[in-house]
């Protein structure tokens, strides 16, 4: 998937090692409609389809890093087929959501799923990879003596502890209250005036066009007011964003973290409505040191892991 349209990094950026092994043909979303029932900016399968016919590649790549919808791995499976490709799925972000049951499941339709540890899965730093007996050991060596040192034995009982947290049927209210949050904050976030790239969310991620709250604010600009209220969140690309990457025109949310600590819909408004004041008046720095303020008051109800400080 395009860098620019969400794609990752790893999935054969010209910066990307990636890019040096392998020949990476991208494909993007279809363009934005001004049609609220259809508003675009979705996977573009017919470009996918078009481009496996074309090039016939080994591997056909799924996953993204700023994509706010289901990725469905069924249609990626057929375009495979069809052209004798195999089939990874990236599951990098939506990892806790699948193993939670909130999105479709990759595992047994892709050849091969690769997923990190620690966005929504909720567990320490690293990443995992599932495939079937085939391709079993020509992935263990290419890791193992191909690209790895020594292991890092506490974050492989971290990831332990983590998949095991995962398989409880609370972590499946956890993913479903992720999802939940995300709509929450994306529908609050138009409500101050944000357009949301494709128009919504499906996941724990929101991505905002900031252009239509002010056309002059640049994700760059936005960062670094909210750093300074004490929100925290990053800079990204919209698709065929017309900033470069290091400045752009848009902002990536997510809701894993807070609703870990507890946040629901109310604090959901609450956060969407603080980063409009701030953005609003982002001139004043004592509007950006009140927003600060109210922005501790409300982490300091809602302490991550609060059975740890008791
Ligand atoms: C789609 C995707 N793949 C992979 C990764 C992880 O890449 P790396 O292990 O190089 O940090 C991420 C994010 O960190 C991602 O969003």
């Amino acid at each position: 998937m395009r860098l620019d349209h969400g794609g990752h990094l790893t999935h054969g950026s010209p910066a990307s090692i990636t890019s040096k092994v392998w020949r990476f043909v991208a494909y993007g979303v279809t363009p934005a409609r001004d049609d609220a029932d259809a508003p675009g900016e979705v996977i573009d399968f017919d470009q996918v389809a078009d481009l496996a016919k074309r090039e016939l590649p080994a591997l056909i790549v799924a996953g993204s890093t700023a994509y706010a919808r289901t990725i469905d791995p069924l249609p990626f499976r057929e375009i495979a087929d069809a052209v004798g490709a195999l089939f990874m799925f990236d599951a990098a972000h939506p990892a806790g959501l699948i193993a939670g049951g909130a999105h479709p499941s990759p595992v047994g339709v892709a050849d091969v799923v690769t997923f990190t540890t620690h966005k929504t899965l909720r567990g320490p730093r690293g990443g995992a990879i599932l495939c079937g007996a085939d391709l079993a050991k020509k992935i263990d060596s290419a890791v193992f003596p191909g690209l790895q040192g020594g292991p890092l034995e506490h974050i492989i009982a971290a990831k332990a502890v983590a998949f095991a947290e995962a398989a409880r049927p609370e972590f499946r209210q956890y993913a479903a209250d992720v999802v939940t949050n995300a709509a929450v904050l994306g529908a609050a976030m138009m409500a101050e005036g944000f357009r949301l790239v494709s128009g919504g969310t499906d996941n724990h991620m929101i991505l905002v066009d900031l252009r239509t709250f002010d056309p002059d604010l640049t994700g760059r600009e936005a960062q670094e007011v909210l750093d300074r209220a004490g929100i925290t969140l990053n800079r990204n690309t919209i698709p065929d964003d017309p900033r470069s990457p290091f400045v752009t025109s848009g902002l990536r949310l997510g809701t894993a973290a807070e609703t870990t600590a507890g946040m629901g819909p109310g604090e959901m408004q609450i956060i969407a409505s603080l980063i409009g004041r701030t953005l609003r008046a982002r001139a004043d720095e004592a509007q950006i040191a009140a927003v600060r303020s109210e922005v501790a008051d409300l982490c300091a109800a809602f302490p991550p892991y609060p059975d740890l400080l008791k």
